[in-house]
């Protein structure tokens, strides 16, 4: 079975956020399982060396004003399909927002020419390669399934996963003509939305199957309050929609070999987790920890309204109070950003902040705290509680989205049948939040409790393999074929 996957991010070549590591690792495991899976991706600086050695496949004399080619290369384990197209794509910074903190004002341009050579490769194949399944991920591949249906005739199946649905890639409806978005796509039950053009909205609408990456955001996505806009185009499709849970790339985030830990370990070896979270101390000018203290919490996040995070920085204050230590690793909203640096300041050694984005150190930290705090509104997926659950740093969620299912609730029944793997809270609101840090340090008063909740952390298991396998089949049988047999 043949898939091209159509994304904007992938890990480790280039990364905002969970899209990357998805996209970077599901292929890996359903390349395991037999499938063949070219990931087209444009072809920004971060790619410009592996583009340079990649062949051409593809040359295209104008792709919405300057050439383009696509180039072909395998590199860390992936089949890439880069679109090299400098005029869109040859740009420093961040692969979304242009200098000035805004998104690039030609965004529908660069996405829409990745969609535009996406539903090419879709329709014609490329250099003898033609993909059976065609799978959007988010709104940047969005419009793929619309140009698919103006095409007409017989094209490949096609799913669209949807990762966030706060960001749907809306545009002026002028840009239909630039985009060759024909009239009889811009209408409300294809890729018209409240008069703009909803790359997003299209490829929902015009997919065969959708999917999103856990069951209870699929849920969620049905109602007003998660749906943003878009639930009663779900709600139609909801036949169509399912969930299947994000996994991680076991290899990359492996605490028994990870490079970037000071020490590293395995559920026997718990012990040599302190090494690291020295390291921590010393990298974010922490107090060293003294006997009854309470648990060393850390975030590692965008630091986005999404995230919550505002709430942990009213609550900050009982945290500290309650003898607990905070390591905060995020970059994003100026107004957080500037509110986790006062505290550091305020609450100096017992809560330390880095502005900024750095992947060595978002290893370290799931290495060496004792939790990892997410107290997001809402959250498709999330994977850093999935890394947290391996690391053995346990998880104190939000209970949304994959955060509800994946994070094992230590309540009393769980404590009793020995499953718990975290703590979760709601609603998601500064006092639930305050009251699930309480229960995290009283849990982490009891030794023995909180080592076992640890060892059962680290066996929950967070790999691809089961995920990868329903996608298989969900492929499977859009394309009418028997599902594969489970191993
Ligand atoms: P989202 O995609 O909404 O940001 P996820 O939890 O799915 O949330 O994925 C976030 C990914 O980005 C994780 O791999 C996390 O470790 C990483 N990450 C987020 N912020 C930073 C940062 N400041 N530095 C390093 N890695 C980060
Ligand atoms: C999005 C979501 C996150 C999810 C990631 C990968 O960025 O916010 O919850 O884990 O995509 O699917």
């Amino acid at each position: 079975m043949k898939v091209l996957f159509v994304a904007s991010e992938c890990a480790p070549f280039v990364k905002t956020g969970g899209l990357a590591d998805v996209i970077g690792a599901v292929p890996k495991t359903l390349a395991a399982l037999g499938a063949e899976v070219r990931i087209l991706l444009p072809a920004y600086p971060a790619l410009r060396e592996h583009a340079a050695a990649a062949d051409t496949v593809l040359a295209i004399d104008d792709l919405f004003g300057g050439p383009a080619a696509l180039r072909a290369v395998t590199a860390e384990g992936l089949d890439l399909l880069l679109l090299d197209a400098p005029h869109l794509f040859d740009r420093p910074g961040n692969i979304y927002l242009g200098p000035d903190g805004a998104d690039w004002a030609d965004n529908h341009l660069r996405f829409g020419a990745l969609c535009r050579i996406g539903a090419r490769v879709a329709l014609d194949g490329v250099a003898g390669w033609a993909p059976d399944i065609l799978h959007a991920h988010d709104w940047q591949a969005g419009l793929i399934p619309v140009y698919l249906r103006q095409a007409g005739g017989a094209v490949p199946k096609s799913v669209v996963t949807v990762h966030n649905i706060a960001f749907q890639g809306l545009f002026d409806a002028a840009v239909c003509a630039e985009l060759g978005v024909e009239p009889e796509s811009f209408v409300s039950e294809r890729a018209e939305y409240f008069g703009k053009l909803g790359f997003l909205k299209g490829g929902l609408a015009c997919c065969d199957r959708i999917t999103t990456v856990s069951p209870t955001y699929a849920r969620e996505l049905l109602t007003p309050e998660f749906g943003m806009g878009l639930h009663g185009v779900l709600q139609a499709r909801s036949a169509d929609l399912s969930g299947i849970l994000n996994g991680i790339d076991l290899d990359a985030w492996d605490p028994g070999a990870d490079p970037s830990l000071a020490a590293t370990y395995t559920a026997r070896s718990l012990k040599k987790k302190a090494a690291n979270r020295a390291a921590i101390e010393q990298r974010f000018g922490l107090d060293a920890a003294a006997d009854g203290d309470g648990p060393l919490f850390c975030v590692v996040s965008r630091l986005t309204e999404q995230k919550g995070l505002d709430l942990l920085l009213a609550v900050l204050p009982g945290l500290v109070a309650r003898g607990a230590r905070l390591a905060l690793l995020g970059s994003g909203d100026k107004s957080l950003e500037a509110g986790f640096v006062a505290a550091a300041h305020r609450f100096k050694g017992s809560v330390g902040v880095e502005i900024g984005y750095d992947e060595p150190l978002s290893h370290l930290m799931q290495g060496g705290s004792d939790a990892i705090l997410i107290p997001s509104r809402f959250e498709p997926c999330g994977l850093t509680q999935l890394y947290g659950l391996r690391y053995g740093t346990l998880p104190v969620v939000a209970r949304t989205g994959g955060l509800a299912d994946t994070v094992i609730d230590a309540n009393e029944a769980a404590i009793l049948a020995g499953c718990a793997t975290g703590v979760q809270f709601a609603p998601v609101t500064a006092q639930a939040l305050d009251q699930a840090i309480a229960r995290t340090c009283e849990l982490y008063r009891q030794p023995a409790l909180w080592q076992k909740m640890m060892r059962q952390a680290m066996k929950h298991p967070v790999g691809w393999d089961q995920s990868a396998r329903a996608y298989l089949a969900l492929y499977a049988g859009l394309l009418g074929e028997a599902p594969a047999e489970p191993a």
